[in-house]
């Protein structure tokens, strides 16, 4: 479907203005519609995502019909389309893993759940990129409606890694630091606020940019001790900075190769790395004295099994969602920075969100 088409057809099915609510359009076709962005074959998302017309089941007893509200575009994403990534669902496929989306309409046996609640994905691999669609009940979590929309589009991965790889490694107190690369990014923002708000100091890397003070002062405001381009990492300015700072008991690790290896080097005897992403898509290198003569440990973290391994544990999870809920109220956890893009425009959003150096998450908002 060519994006004129999908633009009318988005026209047509989403609810307000004097178009028919969606219920009523359902239940007058006897089945339902939705604008998807949907993928045939793996390859770059740009060119293989197109935005299509897809039928929706019917709703079931155990199933939920939504109306899809924002999702935001994450290197994961991109990643599953490319098929490059560690799950890569059956094709076609609906593209996005994240997003926030209301509830319209419940199945008869339906109870965890009810019409104008707002849910978000429980696991990765839903397909968030679309206006609408039928989800198993447990494939959903509610997240509370005063919730900021892009706060609750944005809370299911990268603020539940930030706070899991915070918690799970080392048993960090008020006043211990860490240190990450791509501290600007979506991760990134969300460790700085996580761990500011529980008295750590952060030690945040990023590489450099014209707008490099900008983005410093930016990190800062929302909660970041230290911010240093990657080359300072080489530099003798890290002596200065832990005259004031302790030695970090935790790295945390989105890019590989030298990056890595820069913040081993920095951390304290028998601190932990802890790799969860690989964007310079280099291998992470450990000197041999950091193993010998630091003891340093070398881990990795992936939220998506953490989620599949607390499954049984509904509790675990959802503690930790109203736990993080709990920061956005009280103002020390927000989305970061996000470009709001309209779902049909999504081919310049993918591409922006691929580009290096833009320090903001492209969101689809439909
Ligand atoms: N393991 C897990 O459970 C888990 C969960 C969430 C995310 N992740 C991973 O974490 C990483 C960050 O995700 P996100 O959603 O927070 O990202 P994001 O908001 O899209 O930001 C991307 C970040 O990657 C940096 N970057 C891109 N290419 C780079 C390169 N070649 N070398 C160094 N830095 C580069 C960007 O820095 P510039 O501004 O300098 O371009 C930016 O800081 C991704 O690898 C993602 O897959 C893993």
């Amino acid at each position: 479907m060519e994006i004129s088409n999908c633009t009318r057809l988005l026209r047509r099915l989403l609810c307000g203005g004097k178009q028919a609510p969606w219920r009523t359009l359902c239940r007058r076709r006897g089945d339902c519609a939705a604008a998807a962005l949907l993928y045939r074959k793996h390859g770059d998302p740009a060119r293989v995502l197109r935005c299509e017309s897809v039928q929706l089941p019917r709703l079931q007893e155990r199933s939920v019909l939504v109306k899809m509200l924002a999702a935001p575009i994450n290197p994961a994403d991109i990643n599953m389309v490319q098929g490059v990534y560690a799950i890569l669902p059956d094709l076609p496929a609906v593209g996005g893993n994240e997003g926030v989306a209301q509830v319209l309409e419940v199945g008869s046996q339906v109870s965890s759940l009810k019409a104008g609640d707002r849910v978000i994905p429980r696991d990765a691999g839903l397909g968030t990129w679309r206006t609408a669609a039928v989800f198993g009940e447990d494939s959903l979590l509610p997240v509370p409606k005063d919730i900021p929309l892009l706060a609750a589009a944005t809370l299911g991965v990268n603020p539940c890694t930030a706070a899991r790889m915070l918690s799970d490694f080392e048993d960090l107190k008020a006043g211990d630091s860490v240190i990450q690369n791509a501290a600007n990014s979506g991760v990134g923002q969300a460790v700085i606020q996580i761990a500011a708000a529980r008295g750590i100091r952060t030690i945040n890397v990023v590489r450099d940019r014209p707008d490099f003070e900008q983005l410093s002062a930016r990190l800062r405001t929302i909660g970041a001790s230290h911010v240093v381009k990657e080359e300072t990492l080489r530099s003798p300015q890290m002596k200065d900075l832990f005259k004031t700072c302790p030695r970090p008991r935790l790295a945390l690790n989105a890019v590989g190769g030298k990056s890595a290896t820069e913040l081993l080097r920095h951390l304290q005897n028998g601190g932990t790395l802890v790799t969860y992403g690989g964007m310079a898509k280099q291998p992470v290198t450990v000197p041999v004295s950091a193993l010998i003569f630091k003891d340093l440990k070398v881990r990795g973290f992936w939220v998506t099994q953490w989620k599949r391994d607390h499954a049984q544990n509904e509790g675990s999870v959802n503690e930790m969602l109203a736990q993080l809920c709990a920061l956005i109220r009280e103002g020390k956890l927000s989305a970061p920075a996000c470009t709001e893009v309209p779902l049909q425009d999504f081919r310049e959003a993918l591409e922006r969100s691929m580009q290096p150096y833009t320090s903001t998450k492209q969101i689809l908002v439909m």
